[in-house]
């Protein structure tokens, strides 16, 4: 049997990312063009901004990337594409270019939701790995913890009342006065600061459902930083590290303690982790020391947003007969598990 090449491009947001596939898992070739510092300056993602890097990045990235893998357009099997959720103007930069080259190299395309993109990037380097698990997906717009049956039949356990969990990082940090992106920032000074020196509450710790809420933590938060800069001598850059590791450990208690329930709920002990906040050192320790679960996570580039999740998913759904119009759309809030 010939080898199968899908090309996967993922462009929902700011960074640009383009894969080739060999077969199910062989990555043959990953790139990917971060708007990180561009968008940095303004404290966050500004729309039109990212479509437009997304224009210039987007065919030079594919170029590059079919050398690396060694191929030619007109080798590859199937273009899979992130059609949303996403910003609509980022989101139409990948799915035009895809539509384009499907055209003018005669591969099908296929339309790859982005979420399921995330849920997909633990399987590459967990081949033993196979439904049903419970897919943890934390992201910047999302937390959702998804009860995969089978690939292709979902059920969303339980997600988020208000801010995602990313949404929160980003947000404490911009409120301490550090950079954006807040996740790895805080990630990387909580790493030597006192994950106790500060009692934030944990969300809704104590129900019996699966859900998540992160902006009464956000509060609470902004109260304790504003009363430390308003001390003489103000001190909450003296002990931001202090502030960054229990902000942090907050968060983590807050997934593991939903997390447990839903392994409760399902008797299902396979779990995996992806999406940005899944890079989070402490969260990535907790998953994998706790004994009530067996946790899959991929390795931290592929827990942000990259194009090797949107070619397995994809795979995987041509794979299972999906199909996609050659007019293929963009849709910025396409629905996943429900
Ligand atoms: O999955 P992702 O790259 O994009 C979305 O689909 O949203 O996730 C980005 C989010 C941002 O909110 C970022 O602050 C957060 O993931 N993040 C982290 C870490 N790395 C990225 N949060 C906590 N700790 C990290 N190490
Ligand atoms: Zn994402």
């Amino acid at each position: 049997m010939s080898v199968f090449y899908t090309l996967g491009i993922e462009t929902s947001c700011d960074d640009t990312a383009v894969s080739v596939l060999r077969g199910e898992r062989e990555v043959a070739a990953e790139l990917l063009s971060s708007q990180i510092r561009d968008h940095a300056r303004f404290g966050g993602v500004i729309p039109e901004f990212a479509a437009r890097r997304h224009l210039e990045s987007l065919l030079p990235l594919i170029d590059a990337a079919l050398r690396e893998a060694g191929i030619e357009g007109k080798d590859l099997n199937l273009i899979a594409v992130t059609r949303g959720p996403g910003l609509m103007g980022s989101l139409m930069v990948g799915v035009l270019a895809a539509r384009a080259l499907s055209r003018a190299w005669e591969v099908p395309v296929l339309g790859v939701n982005h979420l399921e993109g995330h849920m997909f990037a633990p399987l590459l380097e967990a081949d033993e790995l196979a439904p049903p698990f419970l897919s943890l997906i934390v992201s910047g717009g999302h937390t959702e913890i998804i009860r995969v049956d089978a690939f292709g039949r979902y059920a969303l356990l339980g997600g988020t009342r208000d801010d995602a969990a990313g949404e929160a990082f980003d947000k404490a940090a911009k409120l301490m006065g550090l950079p954006y992106p807040g996740g790895p920032e805080i990630d990387r000074l909580a790493a030597t600061g006192n994950p106790k020196a500060f009692d934030f509450p944990v969300p809704l710790k104590r129900t019996d459902r699966v859900e998540f809420s992160f902006s009464g933590l956000k509060t609470a938060l902004l109260w304790q930083v504003k009363k430390m800069r308003e001390a003489n001598p103000p001190t909450d850059i003296l002990h931001i590290v202090d502030l960054c590791a229990s902000f942090q450990h907050a968060v983590v208690e807050a997934l593991i303690a939903k997390l447990a329930m839903a392994v409760r709920q399902t008797g299902i002990e396979n779990v995996t982790a992806s999406g940005g906040v899944a890079a989070n050192s402490a969260l990535r320790r907790a998953l994998r020391e706790d004994r009530r679960w067996r946790a899959w996570l991929p390795q931290p580039s592929r827990c942000t947003d990259n194009a090797v999740m949107i070619a397995m998913a994809g795979y995987n759904a041509w794979q299972r007969g999906a199909r996609s119009p050659e007019d293929l759309t963009p849709d910025p809030s396409l629905e996943f598990a429900v």
